[in-house]
């Protein structure tokens, strides 16, 4: 190992000459006679491990000395003992305040000298080794941090591209939802549109099943009624004819008893003929020959009534062919009236205008049953007594009917739904509510239009207009 190197500083030789005999065993020794020299040697290329300074030297002083090393980063770590003859506390103050670490008075022990050299010598080392320890770990903790650093950049770096990934996922996210939103409301949307399509589909059919119905009625009851016609015509004609024969036969009965009484006057005793004039007054018998004459007119007339009734219904259930012909519209208003004439004349005066209208291609029996339907409602509207007028004429190329009633109106609120199926304001089990429903139906099929206009209290007014070329499509209204 190498010895330390000594600085002694000192303009005394003999101080020199003793300190550096006391050193030199141990510790290489340098001299500097001044503090120039000193301060030279001791900033040169190997420094001393320790200074030996004498405070009194010529020129530079040995405080100046020392606060000249301890201003220098080259020098200010080197222990500074002084040497000194003077021994007073503030010198000694003074210089320890310069930073010199120990104070040795002359005349100094050899022994002192060399202890206290070796203690600052070891506390240097000490200082040194620290200072290198404190280095190195100062080295390692900076390592450390960088290290650190370096986790918390990457750890940085990690999170940012982490921020960036869930950025990324929330932004595919959001859009995610944006999209199945669209769909749940397209879907939303379509559910809505099917449903709307089912009901109407569903209420179409109810219509459909109705108006079927109703044509199946009517169909069975054209066939009861073409049955019942049938049946009443065979008995009617041959009652007809008997009346015929009966009223003949009673004539010539008259004529007969008028010979029988001329005779009786002429070939009786008078009061044989006086009983016999009191017999036929108290039987009635002229009064009973007139009634039987009448009676028989009377019940001509009943049995023409019933023959045109029965042609009536013939007529109005159009038993001939599938229904769909040309057809006078004024032949189904006749037709209609006489089949609810009875209900009209009880409560109404009945006003027909029927114009000269081209034929128009139609169902009859349906129309029939539009008419029909419309005068039934128009006689439920009237209370006691009023008035229905019906009149046809064309318009364009189309016949149109109107019906007009003084009947008690139909309220703003409900005139909106009275051709719904099954609405009716007729108590309940008198009305089904489908006659204006099938009507409108009906019309609809026929390519024309059914409209109303009404005021409460004053009457109501529909107007039904018909194609003169009749639907596109004729088996819509086909029976
Ligand atoms: N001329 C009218 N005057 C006043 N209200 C009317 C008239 N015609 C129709 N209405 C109203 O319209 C409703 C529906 O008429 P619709 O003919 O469809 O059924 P309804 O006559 O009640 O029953 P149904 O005809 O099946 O016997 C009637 O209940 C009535 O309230
Ligand atoms: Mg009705």
């Amino acid at each position: 190992m190498n010895a330390k190197t000594i600085l002694v500083v000192d303009d005394e030789p003999l101080s020199v000459k003793i300190l550096c005999h006391h050193l030199r065993k141990e510790y290489t020794v340098n001299v500097a006679s001044n503090g120039e020299q000193a301060l030279q040697m001791a900033g040169g290329d190997t420094p001393p491990d320790l200074i030996l300074l004498d405070v009194m030297m010529p020129g530079m002083d040995g405080y100046e000395v020392c606060a000249a090393l301890k201003a220098n980063p080259l020098t200010d770590a080197i222990p500074v003992i002084f040497i000194t003859g003077l021994s007073e506390g503030a010198d000694e103050q003074r210089g320890l305040d310069l930073g010199a670490v120990d104070f040795v008075v002359k005349p100094f022990s050899a022994s002192r000298v060399r202890a206290r050299v070796r203690n600052h010598l070891e506390l240097k080392a000490y200082r040194d080794h620290l200072e290198t320890v404190v280095k190195e770990r100062t080295a390692e903790l900076l390592n450390k941090q960088q290290q650190l650093e370096n986790i918390n950049c990457e750890l940085e770096q990690q999170h940012l591209e982490l921020e960036k990934h869930r950025a990324h996922l929330e932004a595919l996210v959001k859009e995610r939802t944006g999209e199945l939103l669209l769909k749940q409301q397209q879907l939303e949307e379509l559910n809505s549109e099917l449903e709307g399509r089912v009901i109407a589909e569903v209420r179409k059919n109810r219509e459909k099943d109705s108006l079927l119905v109703y044509q199946e009625k009517l169909a069975s009851i054209g066939q009861l009624a073409a049955g019942v016609a049938h049946e009443i015509n065979n008995p009617m004609s041959f009652v007809t004819s008997n009346l015929r024969t009966l009223k003949s036969y009673a004539s010539i009965e008259t004529e007969y008893r008028a010979a029988l009484e001329a005779a009786v006057t002429v070939y009786c005793p008078s009061e044989e003929c006086a009983r016999l004039v009191g017999v036929k007054e108290e039987l009635e018998i002229p009064y009973i020959l007139d009634d039987t004459a009448a009676l028989i007119t009377e019940s001509l007339e009943g049995a023409e009534r019933v023959r045109k009734i029965v042609l009536d219904l013939k007529d109005f259930a159009r038993l001939d062919g599938d229904g769909i012909g040309d057809t006078n519209l004024n032949d189904c208003v006749q037709s209609a009236v006489s089949i609810v004439r009875n209900e009209i004349n009880t409560v109404a005066e009945l006003e027909l205008s029927l114009a000269d209208i081209p034929l128009v291609l139609c169902n009859a029996l349906q129309i029939n049953q539009v008419i029909a339907n419309i005068l039934v409602n128009a006689v439920n509207a009237i209370t006691p007594w009023g008035k229905i007028a019906v009149s046809t004429e064309c318009v364009a190329e189309y016949v149109q009917l109107t019906f007009s009633d003084s009947g008690r109106g139909i309220p703003a609120d409900i005139i909106g739904r009275i051709f719904d199926p099954f609405f009716t304001t007729r108590d309940v089990g008198k009305g089904t509510g489908l006659g204006l429903s099938i009507s409108y139906d009906i019309v609809k099929k026929h390519g024309g239009e059914i409209t109303v206009s009404s005021e409460v209290g004053v009457g109501t007014v529909f107007v039904v207009r018909l194609p003169v070329a009749g639907p596109l499509e004729t088996e819509n209204i086909s029976g």
